[in-house]
């Protein structure tokens, strides 16, 4: 835990007039100190949950003297995901007590260690793994078992990003449905990162996919981006108002399996693709409505409904394999195999770049802060 840290953001938040019992707690924990002291700390901080553009500020954190088995990292990226949006707004499951620091993923480069560490040198290129809050700041201290090293000629933006969403597009394409080589999966909200994961680690696999994106200007530019990463077809949800989508596929077999992140229409139309005893799981809800299934969907079609949450995931004994699913992941981004699209955004923007991932610009790359 990165608790000195947090003693102090608490006496920093004190002299605003913010107490947090998190706190409290911490600061009776008993510590070996090192005589190692990081620098002062820029961070995404939020006293309260609420509207991220309305309660985040940024922050200078006072140094902290790491424990010695610490390790001060300079972060150099770190992305804004609706999950850490959520976190902010406190409607996730897991609500970070307040004050905190945004974030939930990113990479930086070891700049100090305490006395213990031991395999971790200044300048290596690290990650949270599991990842671990607090990451939109520009030094962060934890403990040694938390960074994991990474290749150095890893480009940042994809070290930054590569657990949340592309370890689930992984996950989500091994563990609910067994798919071979020439099967079929339909997928919503495919200009998502996750989505585009989906279609390339799709691809490596030998199977094919359907991709439902929103209506949009420009919607044939965007239907070529996703073709050239591997996808087989792209459907506007308005084209797929028609009686039988499945008429509208040419040579490609029914899908097993399906991915929801969007639920309302969206939802309903991944459904009406799956074949018979087909699966579809649900991992986000970015339109806000809820998943509605037709009873003759259960009764003739006997289709099933899945959730899966990354986070969760992580906590299960599978997690041990989580680093070398990770390098394999970073191993496709170097090879130039996994590509998503993103905007690397200097922290001195982060306002605007927070306005872009909350929607508020219409839709946006991914907004990945660079520190
Ligand atoms: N369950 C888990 O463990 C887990 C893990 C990772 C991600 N997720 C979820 O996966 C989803 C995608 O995450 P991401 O980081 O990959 O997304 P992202 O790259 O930030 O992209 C956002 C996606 O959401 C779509 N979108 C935004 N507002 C929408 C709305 N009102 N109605 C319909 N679609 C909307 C965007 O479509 P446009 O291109 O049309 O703007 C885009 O496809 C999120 O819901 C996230 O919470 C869940």
């Amino acid at each position: 835990m990165a608790t000195v840290r947090f003693v102090y953001l608490k006496a920093a938040l004190h002299r605003q007039g913010v107490t947090s019992p998190l706190f409290r707690r911490q600061n009776s924990a008993v510590r070996a100190f090192s005589s190692v002291i990081s620098p002062p700390s820029k961070a995404v901080v939020y006293d309260q949950h609420g509207p991220p553009d309305l309660v985040c500020k940024v922050t200078e954190l006072p140094p902290v003297p790491l424990k010695d088995d610490e390790v001060c990292v300079r972060m150099l990226a770190a992305p804004i995901n609706p999950s850490d949006i959520n976190r902010i707004q406190g409607v996730y499951p897991v609500r970070p007590e307040v004050p905190a620091v945004g974030g939930y993923e990113g990479v930086g480069e070891v700049y100090s260690i305490g006395s213990a560490v031991k395999g971790l040198d200044k300048g290596d290129l690290v990650i949270p793994s599991p990842p671990s809050s607090g990451t939109w700041q520009t030094y962060f201290v934890k403990e040694q078992s938390i960074w994991h090293k990474i290749d150095k000629s890893t480009p940042v933006e994809y070290a930054a990003t590569i657990t949340v969403n592309p370890l689930s597009a992984l996950r989500m394409l091994e563990d609910f449905v067994d798919l071979n080589s020439g099967d079929v999966v339909v997928q919503n909200g495919a200009t998502s990162i996750v989505g585009q994961c989906i279609i390339q680690l799709a691809r490596v696999r030998g199977i094919h996919t359907i991709n439902i994106i929103r209506d949009r200007a420009g919607s044939d530019e965007v239907k070529e981006k996703l073709k050239k990463l591997g996808a087989d077809e792209v459907f506007t949800e308005s084209q797929l108002e028609v009686k039988n989508v499945k008429s509208l596929l040419a040579n490609i077999p029914e899908p097993a399996l399906g991915f929801n992140c969007v639920g309302g229409n969206a939802a309903s139309l991944v459904l009406k693709f799956l074949k018979h005893g087909g699966t579809m799981v649900t991992y986000g809800g970015m339109s806000k409505k809820p998943v509605t299934v037709s009873t003759s969907s259960f009764i003739f079609k006997d289709l099933s409904l899945r959730g899966f949450w990354l986070q969760k995931w992580l906590t299960s004994d599978k997690a041990k394999e989580c680093r070398g699913m990770i390098d394999y992941l970073l191993g496709l981004a170097r090879e130039g195999d996994l590509k998503y699209e993103m905007e690397l955004v200097p922290f001195d923007q982060f306002p605007t770049a927070l306005d872009k991932a909350l929607g508020k610009l219409g839709s946006q790359p991914k907004q990945v802060i660079k520190f």
